[in-house]
């Protein structure tokens, strides 16, 4: 199966799935906010991933597309508050104004706020799958979202502005402020799914493969990458004086630490045999990918 089919066919699922869980209520305009980041596109790499993580392990997708849509929530909740301008202060997303340039900041700030608990609202409404298992996904999902995980990192990331930081640090920044939600994705779908342990500990290891990789790779496409294909501003990291991987090893090393970090996440879930073609197909989307 063509990857990129694969990625739209699924996608396809998930906004139809996004756009029945956004329903147009009062505030109008908070809504209206809401919609407008969450179905602006984008490739729902995280909803697939916790997708194609339940099916490996035996889950069908029906049950699993209300926990997909929270991670994908949390993911538009992230970029509507990194785009502000107390953060990143960046006008272009997903090929459109950024939300605070459409609804302002206030509004920007709330529609997060709301996609951030919207989130934990589905997974908790969850109730034709065992008990113990949403409960261990929204733990999961509370974690990896937090301080010790997306918001840990993004702190990091704007406190090491202007630094020069070591190469301890940037890992730090890159597997928290993007890696632990990635992680999450494939954690969740494999929890909610019924994974065994060894099961999930290589799905961890490959989604920690995959997470170091794709924050590289977005690394890496702010420097070379193609304005009008990724539909975000080029060279922001420059501007603001980013901890990247090109900025502390270089275009050529980062690429190649991209690579490897792909080829550890394809080996990590050899125990799936041929049923992981899927992730070993996803693992090199993420680092041949152009947006
Ligand atoms: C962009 O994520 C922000 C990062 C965490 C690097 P994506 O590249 O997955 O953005 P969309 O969802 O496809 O727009
Ligand atoms: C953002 O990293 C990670 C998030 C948690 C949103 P970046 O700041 O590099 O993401 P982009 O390049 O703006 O999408
Ligand atoms: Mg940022
Ligand atoms: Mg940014
Ligand atoms: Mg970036």
């Amino acid at each position: 199966m063509d990857i990129k089919e694969f990625i739209l066919t699924k996608g396809k699922v998930i906004n139809e799935a996004l756009n029945e869980c956004l329903e147009e209520a009062k505030p109008e305009r908070l809504h209206q906010a809401m919609r407008y980041s969450v179905l602006a596109g984008g490739k729902r790499l995280r909803p697939i991933l916790t997708l194609v993580a339940a099916k490996l392990v035996g889950e069908e997708e029906k049950k699993i597309l209300p926990a997909a849509c929270a991670l994908e929530l949390i993911h538009n909740y992230s970029l509507i508050h990194d785009d502000l301008p107390c953060m990143d202060d960046d006008d272009f997303r997903r090929g459109k104004k950024t939300n605070h340039k459409v609804f302002g900041q206030g509004m920007a700030v709330l529609a997060g706020d709301a996609l951030l608990t919207y989130a934990f609202e589905l997974l908790a409404e969850i109730d034709d799958l065992p008990a113990e298992r949403v409960l261990l996904a929204t733990k999961k999902l509370a974690k990896a979202a937090g301080k010790q995980g997306m918001v840990g990192g993004q702190a990091a990331d704007i406190l090491a502005e202007g630094k020069e930081v070591d190469k301890e640090e940037l890992e730090y920044i890159h597997t928290h402020k993007t890696g632990a939600l990635l992680e999450a994705a494939v954690s969740i779908g494999a929890i909610l799914g019924g994974a065994t342990r060894q099961e999930l500990a290589a799905l961890q290891d490959y989604a920690q493969g995959i997470g170091l990789a794709f924050q590289i790779v977005d690394d890496v496409l702010d420097i070379e990458g193609d304005a009008e294909k990724i539909g975000k501003d080029v060279g922001s990291d420059l501007e603001s004086d980013k901890a990247t991987f090109p900025a502390v090893y270089g275009l050529e090393r980062s690429k190649e630490m991209a690579s490897e970090n792909c080829q550890r996440a394809k080996e990590a879930v050899s125990i799936f045999g041929e049923q992981a073609e899927i992730l070993r197909k996803l693992a090199d989307y993420i680092i041949e990918r152009e947006y």
